[in-house]
């Protein structure tokens, strides 16, 4: 008997139509990963589960998937997978580290390039007919320090675009080795020294005991003063009561978020501040992403169902 897929997040067609050539009987219901009862009810039947952010495989998920194999993360985070429920009952977690990070990046720099110009502001105030001119005064990039904290695969592309924006790019990255540091073009220094040097900081670390609140209250005391904040990596990874204070108090000159501390974010100390750019988690919402990590996580998935490999 054919494997069953269950695709329960939105994911592009492309992944159907990848399983279905497989021979894999797939099930597309892309709005039932929001529906906890309805999971738990049919999770039973099916070998493979493939997900965006929506479904949250529980360990009551895991505990009712008594066929489940494989779960497939179409993406890079995988925080809404309980990974030890998982692993106990021998079932593969898997992503896609390199569908979308690009497009991650890009929207880090666009962020950013917000911040430092105060954009939607400015569109704002110019489509309600205010030619607000001598309101939004912004600051250059060129030659401008950029602190990004994780340089791995979104942040390394990052570098590469920052240096190519003319900025002098900085990293703090326990895992960035001086060989590679040199190939990217950055210079590696520890986190203090980020602190005090950085003009921007963008970060791009996954959020876990380690780098949770990595910029906390007393860090953000420390930061140059005038720095702008890009969060495109996971809410957590700054304290954002304590950004929110900087900000009123004028120590710290603007925010760029993309994710924040709790999601879907209807209200967050960040909202409602001068130039304070946010936008709802959109840092992988390219077609191009979105296309490339639902090929990528169909045919992974394939694989592994078919061939165990
Ligand atoms: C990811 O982890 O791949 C991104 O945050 C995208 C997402 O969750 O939609």
């Amino acid at each position: 008997m054919a494997p069953r897929v269950l695709i329960s997040d939105k994911l592009s067609d492309a992944a159907v139509q990848i399983f279905k050539d497989r021979g894999i009987d797939v099930d597309f219901q892309p709005d039932l990963g929001k529906d906890k009862d309805k999971l738990l009810e049919v999770i039973g039947q099916y070998d493979g589960l493939a997900i965006r952010s929506a479904t949250k495989a529980t360990e009551k998920v895991i505990e009712a998937a008594t066929n489940l194999k494989v779960i497939g993360r179409a993406g890079i985070g995988v925080d809404n997978v309980d990974i030890p429920a998982a692993s106990k009952k021998g079932i593969i977690v898997m992503n896609t580290p390199f569908g979308n990070s690009i497009t991650t990046a890009e929207h880090a720099i666009a962020m950013l390039m917000s911040v430092a110009r105060q954009i939607p502001e400015a569109n704002a105030s110019t489509h309600a007919g205010k030619w607000e001119k001598s309101r939004f005064m912004g600051t250059e990039i060129t030659g401008k320090t950029l602190g990004v904290i994780g340089a791995g695969n979104i942040g390394s592309i990052v570098c590469s675009r920052a240096l190519g924006l003319k900025m002098k790019v900085i990293a703090y990255d326990p895992f960035l080795s001086e060989e590679r540091a040199t190939e990217i073009g950055v210079e590696k220094v520890e986190l203090d020294e980020l602190a005090k040097r950085a003009d921007f900081i963008t970060l791009h670390v996954p959020f876990t005991e380690a780098t949770k609140n990595i910029l906390s209250a007393e860090r953000i005391a420390q930061l140059k003063p005038g720095v702008r904040i890009v969060n495109c990596a996971r809410g957590g990874l700054v304290d954002e009561a304590a950004l929110a204070e900087a900000i009123k108090e004028g120590r710290v000159a603007g925010a760029a978020f993309d994710v924040f501390a709790e999601e879907p974010a209807k209200e967050n100390p960040l909202f409602g501040l001068p130039n304070v750019v946010v936008t709802p988690h959109l840092g992988a919402a390219t077609s191009e992403a979105q296309e490339n990590v639902a090929l990528q996580v169909a045919e992974q998935m394939s694989d592994y169902l078919l061939t165990g490999a």
